[in-house]
């Protein structure tokens, strides 16, 4: 029989659906991830689009007198968008009774500052927790089961073992997602949604409650044996290690497939966190499909194992569990707030997951880490936590007990979002076309060099000329290659040497540097850089001896600066 569709329900396809992905030049369509070239960029009314973020205390978006006077300092913040939280118990505090009012008020707060929102959707679990559950999911535990740890006893977070728990969670995300169609599907405020928040179980390694140890005595689900073994030559190493040590099985119990350690109850629940999301994620998509991505609660240097951290959320271990077992999510990022931050960046930017960061530090730092994730992995952007409390996250660092600058402007992160802001559509060409790399230099890691076109780069903190160990707390630096011989710098405290790759005993001279910024997206020189500028080593001999000029690029501290370079041969 041939099934007719109403006109209606083409026509309303036709306007919210992402159309397939690089056929889309339309600005009418919706928020959507799109691979262009080498990145996977966040598509806003037709162009991409570079998220420079923040997100704001858990509870600051329940109330609007809270939030009115914060847009605005944002903006001069220079964020674009920000993430704020919709609590499932916001909108549906009564069940079936859904109240969108807060929801809407975000919005028209948000437009009004020019701003764009990600809703990061609190419901069965906030940091492992189901503290944002309604009252009436969390008062009746025989409907909605709890989880249950070692000891028996039962803890205030729903069990992703329970189709009850997440079909209510669905129903509301649902009815969220078509109230956001409804007022948001033409002006695209909103760019994506965080499904969740750090989820995983805390005080235990796995749920112990009857369900789960019921589903944990049984055999590993065929879908996710079937994508371990078709994904085999490309599985991320941590779950090849597991799976491999225990035989790389295709059929057996948790225990027999993931072996007798903790990882076996890590790789249960995720698998388990990831199908119910994924299932709530689905019947949003249904409404109004959105990208979509969770964050995780990443594994502390003092944690001993899982439990200690949320176990099941999407670890670096537990990531492929998480693609298998949710599909209709589309990345998974980090939080990250420890000093390690590129590597555990890298970490997350593996096997097609598109990065971005929800939440790390707002301080001199966070900038360092948003140049390097945008610029070395091609992130959909950055968002420190806490934004709100300008007091707090941003003005706090570097220097412990000093207060930061009184001016919003003046704050480190409002001028590094100035220069990302000013670089925005160079810096989306040059992630997808492969020519852009970044480093974030400390004192543990105080040089690297980066290959990028027909020069490999030394980027080192600015040395004392004096003393050249005497060296900044910080340097970060994000380079552009703009042709064979020529480069685009935003650097703050670093110095920069040029080598050619190609082989023989040539050096690079400079040619000409220019300081200056873009406006509209075009160059304006400004001074030009030559004597003291550039001067790196007096030393001649042995800048020679190195196979170097002894002169490069140099950024003080005053936050990014940008250089525009011309280099040249000689031997
Ligand atoms: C990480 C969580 O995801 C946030 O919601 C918030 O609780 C911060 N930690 C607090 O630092």
């Amino acid at each position: 029989m041939k099934i007719k569709t109403p006109l209606c329900c083409l026509l309303l396809a036709a306007a919210f659906l992402p159309v397939v992905r690089g056929q889309n030049n339309s600005s009418a369509a919706i928020p959507h991830l799109e691979k262009r070239g080498a990145a996977t960029q966040l598509i806003v009314d037709g162009q991409p689009w570079l998220i420079l973020g923040g997100e704001t205390a858990n509870t600051a978006s329940s109330s609007l007198d809270y939030m009115q006077p914060v847009w605005p300092k944002l903006a001069r913040l220079n964020l674009n968008t920000v993430l704020v939280g919709v609590a499932w118990d916001w909108v549906e505090p009564v069940e079936g009774k859904f109240d969108f009012t807060l929801v809407d008020g975000l919005l028209a707060q948000a437009r009004e500052n020019q701003l764009r929102v990600v809703f990061i959707w609190f419901a069965s679990w906030k940091n492992g927790l189901s503290s944002f559950a309604p009252a009436w999911v969390k008062a009746d535990a025989a409907r909605f089961p709890r989880a249950r740890l070692k000891s028996g006893r039962p803890v205030e977070v729903l069990t992703p073992l329970s189709d009850a728990n997440r079909d209510a969670d669905a129903h509301a995300y649902a009815a969220f997602m078509r109230h956001l169609r409804e007022v948001d599907g033409a002006q695209h405020t909103v760019l994506m949604i965080q499904m969740e928040n750090e989820v995983g179980l805390l005080g235990d390694s796995r749920d112990r409650s009857d369900a789960a140890n019921a589903a944990f005595a049984q055999p590993v689900p065929p879908a996710l044996l079937d994508y371990l073994q078709k994904s085999k030559s490309t599985l991320l190493p941590e779950i090849a290690k597991v799976w491999n040590a225990a035989g790389a099985k295709s059929a057996g119990t948790w225990t027999e497939v993931f072996g007798t350690g903790s990882a076996a109850d890590e790789i249960f629940q995720a698998w388990h966190y990831a199908r119910y999301m994924d299932r709530v994620t689905e019947l949003g998509k249904a409404e109004y499909p959105i990208p979509v991505f969770t964050n995780t609660w990443i594994v502390q240097p003092e944690d001993k194992g899982p439990g200690d951290y949320p176990s099941g959320g999407p670890e670096p271990l537990t990531l492929e569990i998480w693609r298998a077992g949710a599909p209709h999510i589309d990345l998974n990022c980090p939080d990250v707030y420890l000093p390690n931050f590129t590597e555990w960046v890298a970490l997350f930017h593996r096997n097609d997951n598109p990065l971005f960061v929800p939440e790390s530090r707002g301080d001199a730092g966070g900038v360092a880490n948003a140049f390097y994730a945008i610029g070395q992995h091609a992130s959909l952007g950055y968002s420190p936590f806490g934004i709100d409390n300008t007091g707090r996250l941003v003005v706090q660092h570097p220097e412990p007990g000093q207060s930061g600058p009184s001016n919003l402007e003046d704050m480190p992160l409002a001028k590094g979002y100035a220069m990302l802001k000013q670089l925005t559509p160079l810096i989306l060409e040059h992630q997808a076309k492969g020519t852009i790399a970044a480093v974030s230099l400390d004192a543990k890691h105080q040089t690297e060099d980066v290959t990028l076109g027909n020069y490999t780069l030394n980027i080192d903190l600015r040395r004392n000329r004096r003393n050249p160990s005497q060296v900044p707390a910080l340097g970060y630096a994000m380079i552009f290659a703009l042709g064979p011989d020529e480069y685009l710098v935003a650097g703050c405290d670093v110095q920069v040497i040029f080598s050619p790759r190609a082989a023989g005993p040539e050096i690079a001279g400079l040619a000409s540097v220019e300081a200056g910024n873009f406006a509209n997206g075009r160059w304006v020189p400004g001074r030009k850089l030559s004597g003291d500028d550039v001067l790196l080593n007096y030393d001649q001999a042995a800048a020679a001896a190195a196979g170097q000029s002894g002169s490069g690029l140099r950024f003080g501290p005053e936050g990014p600066t940008l250089q525009r370079v011309k280099l040249y041969h000689y031997h």
